[in-house]
């Protein structure tokens, strides 16, 4: 999906090459405006008190005008829902923004998430059959394998660990490897550049190169499988499609659904872990109930629902002039959506939005998004916290975090949210810090 390179790093590329053509140098400006960056900013796990009263207040926002273009945040649930469903007014596609002049192929930018119909469309053709329900039963067995291994690996390390290398990144690498079918040799490579890809030490944008390393490895083993096409999703596209789809185009397919599905997979699953360590009675659901059941899945739509990890939709760039929550968007400006800020909506959450609350009625959240570019692997990330959450909560039912909240390090400004780390006691160490 490139949530991380599309928000953070194309984005960014984006305001800097307008801003560059403009005189501006944007580099010079130490500050952007807080109305900016509140989207992205949090209080531990909620928003900060700032949105809810632009919510209420204005939930289809101007923050900004630059380079004569308005900037709106939408952060109310029935015009954010409205937005994401109308894909005629709007446009994901940032090319037409930036120039594409001099860059290398790897370098385009593209995407499922960044484009709009046709090519959207053709896209999605393909990924959509293997995201079928009969083609993740395949993945099942799978998922329980990994997870037991990572909970067998924390229980020998333990008694302390840090969940969010020990078991939150693992889990989903294992489980997009097999969806994509790339040979079990040549993964601890791949693991090493996705680490170096999410390492947002080196000012938010990952370690240089190594997004463009990893893409490379993805077409590698696309031309690998070309001869032999293997049973993951690489392979099953080579069966159906491979005399359409290049090296190239297929690498980029399989780049997307990486980037799509690890970093927001390990961030629901710390968090997630997080917040169940914190509520006894959302981990005693979990561990008394199978998967399946209704207890179970409510566990996890409140925790997705709650935890919003992406918290700000693709940007979108009104096509035409459109009037959403009686305000009036020009052609060509871009809107954010706060997906966080719907999600905590009164208006769908009801009385309580901002408490974790893991008997609430289903809510009709916006997660995963909606519309024509909601989230294509929403199923996959479904199968994946149940199983690993519940076999979480059933082997390691103690579970403490010994970190105090303000001491752990949440992600800053970044659309994907995250905790960089998360100390935990496997069996509860009672007389520790719980804050
Ligand atoms: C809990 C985990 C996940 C969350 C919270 C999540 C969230 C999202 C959201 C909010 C969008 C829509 C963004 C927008 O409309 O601007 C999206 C799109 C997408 N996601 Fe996920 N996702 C998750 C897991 C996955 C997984 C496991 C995969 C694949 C293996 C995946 C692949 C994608 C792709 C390819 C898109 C782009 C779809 C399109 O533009 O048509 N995601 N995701």
């Amino acid at each position: 999906m490139g949530v991380v390179d599309g928000i953070k790093q194309r984005v960014g590329k984006w305001v800097l090459e307008r801003s560059m053509k403009d005189g501006i140098d944007l580099r010079k400006l130490r500050f952007l405006p807080d109305s900016v960056t509140m989207p992205l900013k949090r209080d531990g796990l909620d928003p900060l008190p700032e949105m809810a009263v632009v919510r209420r207040e204005e939930p289809v926002k101007k923050l900004a005008t630059m380079f004569g273009k308005g900037i709106w945040l939408v952060s109310g649930y029935d015009e954010a829902r409205a937005a994401l469903a109308d894909g005629s007014s709007y446009s994901n596609d940032i090319g037409q923004f930036v120039s594409q002049e001099g860059r290398s192929d790897e370098e385009q930018i593209g995407g499922l998430g960044m484009t709009d119909p046709p090519l959207h469309t053709a896209l999605r053709r393909y990924l959509t059959p293997e995201f079928t329900m009969r083609r993740l039963a395949r993945l099942e067995p799978e998922i329980e394998r990994v997870v037991n291994e990572r909970l067998d690996a924390m229980e020998a390390a333990g008694p302390e660990v840090d969940l969010v290398k020990e078991f939150a990144f693992p889990v989903p690498f294992q489980v997009i490897c097999e969806l994509l079918g790339l040979p079990v040799e040549d993964r601890d490579r791949f693991f090493e550049l996705g680490v170096a890809r999410f390492d947002l030490s080196q000012g938010g944008v990952g370690v240089f190169g190594a997004a463009a390393h990893s893409r490379e490895f993805l077409i590698k083993a696309v031309a690998a499988q070309r001869a032999e096409p293997g049973d993951g999703l690489i392979g099953g596209l080579l069966k159906e499609h491979g005399d359409q789809l290049d090296d190239l185009t297929l690498g980029g397919i399989a780049d997307g659904v990486f980037l799509g599905g690890y970093e927001t997979s390990a961030s629901m699953l710390a968090l997630g872990a997080y917040l169940l360590a914190e509520n006894p009675d959302a981990m005693k659901m979990l561990r008394e109930d199978e998967v399946g059941s209704a207890a179970v899945d409510r566990v996890v739509e409140e925790l997705l629902r709650h935890l919003t990890v992406v918290q700000l939709a693709f940007l979108r760039f009104a096509k035409v002039d459109v009037e959403l929550g009686g305000q009036q968007i020009k052609a060509g400006d871009a809107v954010g959506i706060s997906l966080l800020g719907a999600n905590r909506d009164p208006a769908m959450a009801g009385e309580h939005p901002d408490s974790f609350d893991p008997h609430r009625e289903p809510t009709r959240h916006l997660a995963f998004g909606h519309g024509l570019h909601r989230c294509v692997g929403a199923e996959l990330a479904r199968m994946e916290l149940r199983i690993a959450l519940r076999a979480l909560a059933r082997r390691f039912p103690d579970l403490t975090v010994t970190s105090p909240r303000a001491d752990l390090d949440f992600r800053k400004l970044s659309a994907v949210y995250g905790v960089e780390a998360l100390p935990v006691h496997l069996y509860g160490a009672h007389d520790r810090v719980r804050v």
